[in-house]
């Protein structure tokens, strides 16, 4: 077991009301597996990704990452860990915009104190594995959208995590482009990162991840695995030649 999430409950307050996003969920994430959380627009998809990722804490309840729970940690200690263990994409990729690509992909390694030129050298590697070496210079307003999602997925990936959070991460892309992130993110299991994604991809949910997790009404509905699931590992090739129809675009949001 990687991840464990103890009875999360989140709310915000919203002037006197209390709005309550999350309550009560429990789920063990496993090693080197790949998941899909699901539901609809606002359930709070992005809120338990945040809680996993240790962006946000939740009200009530704990996270716990390789033994380590989230509750113990200050700020500082949990930045650290979530440098050194964890990728995260997010719903828009949050590229820096005076960066150029490898300086962008760079930047995780730097943080975590790597000297600058060895950094933009694995950076550039890790461009290169995601069919965007020759983009390395240019800066993320002179990228297209899906070249610029690329970049991010590269970034997350720079530092080796062990796990990788993807909020959307083919929200604003075209289906083409969509399957190519979704196949680099399964690559990038296949090689044992535990892959965490929110989708509304329908597609991608049935065809790709092992385990679906559906958010409803702020509980954990039900863990399934989808349709047409394998549990026999298939390489990109394999998969490219049973799957000649790229997906539909996601549902609207
Ligand atoms: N900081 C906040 N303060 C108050 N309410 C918030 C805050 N952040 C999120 N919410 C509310 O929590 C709910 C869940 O939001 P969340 O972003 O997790 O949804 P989601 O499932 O990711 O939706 P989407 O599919 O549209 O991305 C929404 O109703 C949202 O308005
Ligand atoms: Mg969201």
């Amino acid at each position: 077991m990687l991840l464990e999430l103890k009875n999360i409950c989140k709310s915000y307050l919203d002037g006197e009301k209390k709005l309550t996003v999350l309550e009560d969920v429990s789920y063990s994430f496993e090693a080197g597996k790949s998941y899909a959380i699901v539901g609809r627009s606002g359930i709070g998809k992005s809120t338990l990704l945040n809680m996993i990722a240790g962006l946000d804490r939740p009200t009530s309840g704990d996270v716990i990452l390789d033994t380590v729970s989230y509750s113990n940690l200050s700020e500082e200690q949990l930045a650290k860990l979530r440098g050194a263990t964890l990728g995260f994409i997010f719903q828009s990729h949050h590229l820096l915009a005076e960066f150029n690509a490898e300086e962008n992909v760079a930047m995780p390694l730097i943080i975590l104190g790597q000297a600058k030129s060895k950094a933009l050298l694995v950076a550039r590697e890790i461009l290169n594995k995601v069919g965007l070496s020759d983009r390395s210079h240019h800066r993320p307003s002179q990228l297209s959208g899906g070249e610029q999602q690329r970049v991010a997925i590269a970034r997350s990936m720079v530092a080796k995590p062990k796990m990788l959070v993807a909020d959307e991460p083919t929200g604003n892309l075209d289906t083409t482009t969509s399957w190519e992130i979704v196949k680099l993110l399964q690559d990038i299991n296949a090689l044992g990162t535990t892959v965490i994604m929110a989708t509304h991809n329908t597609d991608i949910v049935n065809s790709l991840l092992k385990r679906v997790i559906t958010l409803n009404k702020g509980v954990l509905e039900k863990d399934e695995k989808p349709k047409g699931h394998h549990e026999k590992k298939e390489s990109v090739a394999e998969k490219q030649e049973t799957k000649e129809e790229p997906a539909k675009s996601g549902e609207e949001k």
